[in-house]
Formats: structure tokens, sequence, C-alpha cells
């Protein structure tokens, strides 16, 4: 099987409604992933984008949390109606971070989590 040119993983792990950190399904990730894998492979990328499910990325607060690889970029406060700018950046060279209404949500250094980092960076 072929590698793809990109991969993107979106959390849908689930806690309780009342739990602290909340969580990526509670804020509707798991539609989200339909939604996206529907998208792509209408817009013909099934060949080159492969859309997953992931565990928690660490991010919870930030959620529903996006991860794109190998462009290394996280995105938060992802929602459904998001879709169609990451079917667009997932086309470009220049990827999501192309999308300007998707740039803003990218979540860095400055305001992610050392451990979310480091667990991105080990792959
Ligand atoms: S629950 Fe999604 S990043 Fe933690």
């Amino acid at each position: 099987m072929p590698l793809k040119e990109r991969y993107v993983w979106i959390c849908t792990n689930r806690r309780a409604d009342d739990h602290p950190r909340g969580s990526c399904a509670a804020k509707g990730s798991e539609a989200i992933i339909e939604e996206l894998k529907r998208a792509t492979k209408a817009a013909g990328q099934g060949p080159r984008v492969r859309v997953m499910s992931s565990s928690c990325i660490d991010q919870c607060e930030h959620g529903v949390t996006v991860a794109v690889m190998p462009d290394g970029v996280l995105l938060g406060q992802i929602t459904a109606a998001d879709v169609p700018a990451l079917v667009r950046g997932l086309e470009t060279a220049g990827g999501v971070l192309g999308e300007p209404s998707l740039a803003p949500r990218q979540l860095t250094e400055e305001n992610t989590t050392p451990e979310a980092l480091a667990r991105l960076r080990r792959g």
C-alpha cells in the first residue's frame, strides 16, 4: 500500500460530560470525522489523504483537536463548519495553514502543552 501525502488525525476521545478537561467527542468530533471522510472522498482525495480517529492528543481544552502530518500542524477549536476549509487545505502544497479560517487556530508552543508537542514529534 503506497503512503499517502497527508494523514489527518481527529481526536475522538470521550470523557464523562462533567470531566473538567472535557473531550473532543463531547464537542462533536465523531460527526466531524465522518463528514471529513465523506468530503475528502467526494473531492477525490482518497488516494492522497487518509483521515483517521485518534485518542487524546492532550489538547482537550482546545478541542476538537486535529493533527495533520507530515505537515506537523495541530489545529484546535475545529467544528463541522471547518470541513470545507480542511478539504481545500489538504489539496494544496501550503496545507491547511493556507486557509485563512484555519491558520489562526494552529496550536503552537505558545498555546499547547509540552507533553502534546513531544508526543507529536515522536510520531
Ligand atoms: S480529548 Fe481530544 S485532545 Fe484530549
